[in-house]
């Protein structure tokens, strides 16, 4: 990750050292903010936010989850200042390709009562690249011996910043045991998603991906391929995913703002398929590519120019 110059901080462009927050801040010490993660592309028209609004309404809808009035230094945000943010912020940095809003409890308590806690929104803009080593061999998986967090345990389908403890114990797992990224089944057993990103299966000419009541993040980029593939002509169905499926498919691919579409070609050392990224994953991904970087115009709507 390469840092940037600005960050935003409840209504400030501040400098990126200066943007800091007090050791007893409430989210720091129980989890209690939302986040998003959101790219930006290059594009023939210059640099672009990719679904800006679909983040913020996901943004937005997280703070009502969890019960954050979104007001800032004084100040109430809708959904579209919080959106002009988000642009103010990438033009006032000179290299972004990735934006990370987060809203947080910054009021200095100790306690579990979060009402009238005072909120703080930052935007971060940094330049990622890419967020798993590109590899014409493909992406190595686990299946984690964690859980993707249920229903009952909180909400699982939007970005708490606490429930993302889960995703880091799975990923730190996967990596001692050389994958790239892990599976997380749900609590039921089915294939739920990875630590960051939404898995999909092509199986007996289908694609399938887990519905959103399987404890998943109802990603973006999720939505995004399933559209494209459906447009490309493929059969999409979001249903349940069994262990069985997943490891018997012809491809899999995750997809997320992050990750992008990535091809798995192997889950706990069984090969994938023929073991090499498949044709299905390899045509969406491109097109999902082109669109992402404005060379679809039937995709158009998808870009915020900033
Ligand atoms: C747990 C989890 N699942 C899925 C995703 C993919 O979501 P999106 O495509 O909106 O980035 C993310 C990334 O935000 C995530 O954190």
């Amino acid at each position: 990750m390469e840092k940037t110059e600005k960050i935003w901080l409840d209504g400030r462009l501040v400098d990126w050292r200066d943007a800091r927050v007090h050791v007893l801040t409430h989210a720091l010490n129980y989890g209690t903010g939302v986040f998003e993660g959101i790219r930006v592309y290059q594009t023939p028209r210059g640099p672009a936010v990719f679904r800006l609004k679909d983040h913020v309404r996901r943004l937005m809808d997280g703070c009502r989850v969890m019960g954050i009035d979104p007001v800032f230094g004084g100040e109430r945000y809708s959904a579209a200042d919080v959106e002009e943010a988000v642009k103010e912020t990438v033009r006032a940095n000179s290299k972004v390709d990735y934006v990370k809003p987060c809203v947080f409890l910054n009021g200095e308590e100790v306690g579990l009562n979060p009402v009238g806690v005072p909120a703080s929104m930052s935007i971060t803009c940094i330049f990622m690249g890419p967020y798993l080593s590109p590899s014409e061999d493909g992406q190595k998986l686990i299946t984690s011996s964690w859980h993707r967090p249920d229903n009952l345990c909180g909400p699982a389908g939007a970005k708490i910043n606490g429930a993302y403890v889960t995703s880091c114990l799975a990923k730190r797992e996967a990596v001692r045991q050389g994958a790239n990224e892990a599976v997380m089944l749900n609590s039921v057993g089915h294939v739920a998603e990875c630590t960051g990103e939404n898995i999909f299966i092509y199986k007996n000419g289908k694609v399938l991906t887990p519905q959103s009541s399987e404890c998943i993040l109802e990603g973006i980029n999720r939505a995004s391929v399933i559209k494209i593939a459906r447009d490309l002509g493929y059969e999409v169905e979001e249903t349940e995913v069994t262990r069985t499926q997943l490891i018997s498919a012809d491809e899999v691919w995750m997809t997320g703002t992050a990750v992008e579409v990535a091809a798995v070609t192997s889950i706990d050392g069984r090969a994938i398929g023929d073991g090499r990224i498949g044709p299905v994953s390899r045509e969406i991904h491109a097109k999902f590519h082109d669109a992402a970087c404005g060379r679809a115009p039937e995709y158009g709507s998808w870009l915020d120019y900033v």
